[in-house]
């Protein structure tokens, strides 16, 4: 293996830039080519590929964002995409690739290996934390601690006025950062979209609300099986309909996704970006490097994609009974 491509794609995530940093150089350090696909497979399809070199990624471990930028791409889920995409990276002589991103990321990567036989080995780069085969996914981190700052702000205006909030984070299917919140940010309940919300419940704690509970925060991950933060809301107002209480929504949305990423994610990043490099370089392909239990394991796409990262039930026990 002489050249090797990283890319972004999805969601981009606090950290991406490590990563793509710790590929660059650790690809240069082994003595490879190392280039830079803009904008995910779109660009693979363009052909919007550069040669990068050690300065190129100088200066970029504390931004958020991703220098790559990245897209969600149609044209990549045809057939006629991919082989565009595949014609290019021959074109430019590319015989791996390191695929920063979710699980979409993953299922295109999967893919284009089966297809063309192209090595590609991903990094788990998505605030979600939805991917099975790492404890942790790259951005994670940094989102529920932009979240619980947000959450801790909210809290003091909402004691201030003996408000009830419903704060909406990401998690479109998960609710890994809904979880982590709630927790941290001591909510009184969380709602997320792997378990079933007993709103019968919630409306009947909101009733009962200790009169010393000056303020009360409920997490609601955007996909939550009782739907966002405003449709909740609406469904607790007409069952509670006391002038007593007052309801407010705060919808954190892509805050969530930008910033400076913690330390634990710039760790993780390089740590996935050079275990990308090295396993391509080993001859691994059709996986994606994340880190368990503190080691470096690679893991197949196909139960990267297919398998469910579940849900700690303790976590969820934790929140019920420190909410009291
Ligand atoms: O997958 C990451 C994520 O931030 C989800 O939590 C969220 O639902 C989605 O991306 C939003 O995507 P977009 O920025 O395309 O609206």
């Amino acid at each position: 293996m002489k050249k090797i491509a990283v890319f972004t794609s999805g969601g981009d995530a606090p950290g991406m830039n490590a990563c793509i940093r710790a590929v660059v150089r650790t690809a240069i350090f082994r003595g490879l080519e190392v280039y830079g696909i803009s904008h995910g497979y779109d660009g693979m399809i363009k052909g919007s590929i550069k040669k990068m070199q050690s300065h190129s990624v100088s200066n970029i471990i504390q931004r958020g964002g991703t220098i790559l930028k990245t897209a969600r791409s149609e044209e990549f889920r045809t057939k006629e995409g991919r082989q565009k995409a595949f014609d290019q990276l021959k074109e430019f002589g590319i015989e791996g690739l390191v695929a920063i991103g979710g699980d979409g990321t993953f299922t295109g990567a999967k893919i284009l290996h089966e297809e063309f036989g192209i090595q590609v080995i991903g990094c788990p780069g998505t605030i979600d934390n939805d991917i099975y085969g790492t404890d942790y996914t790259i951005g994670f981190d940094t989102a529920v601690n932009t979240a619980l700052e947000a959450i801790d702000k909210i809290r003091d205006t909402a004691a201030a006025h003996d408000r009830i909030f419903f704060v909406e984070v990401m998690g479109r299917d998960s609710g890994y950062i809904a979880i982590e919140c709630g927790i941290g940010g001591g909510a009184e309940f969380v709602m997320v979209p792997e378990t079933q919300t007993d709103l019968k419940k919630v409306v009947k704690a909101l009733k009962n609300l200790r009169k010393t509970k000056s303020s009360s925060i409920i997490v609601v991950a955007e996909g939550g099986d009782e739907g966002g933060a405003e449709t909740i809301l609406e469904k607790v107002k007409q069952k509670i309909q006391d002038p007593e209480k007052e309801f407010k929504v705060t919808t954190l949305g892509h805050i969530q996704r930008g910033g400076r990423p913690t330390a634990r994610d710039r760790v993780l990043a390089s740590r996935c970006g050079m275990a990308a490099v090295d396993g391509l370089i080993e001859g691994k392909t059709n996986c994606m490097a994340g880190v368990v239990n503190g080691d470096v394991v690679y893991t197949p796409f196909a139960d990267c994609i297919g398998k469910t990262k579940p849900l700690k039930e303790d976590h969820l026990k934790l929140i019920e009974i420190l909410s009291i």
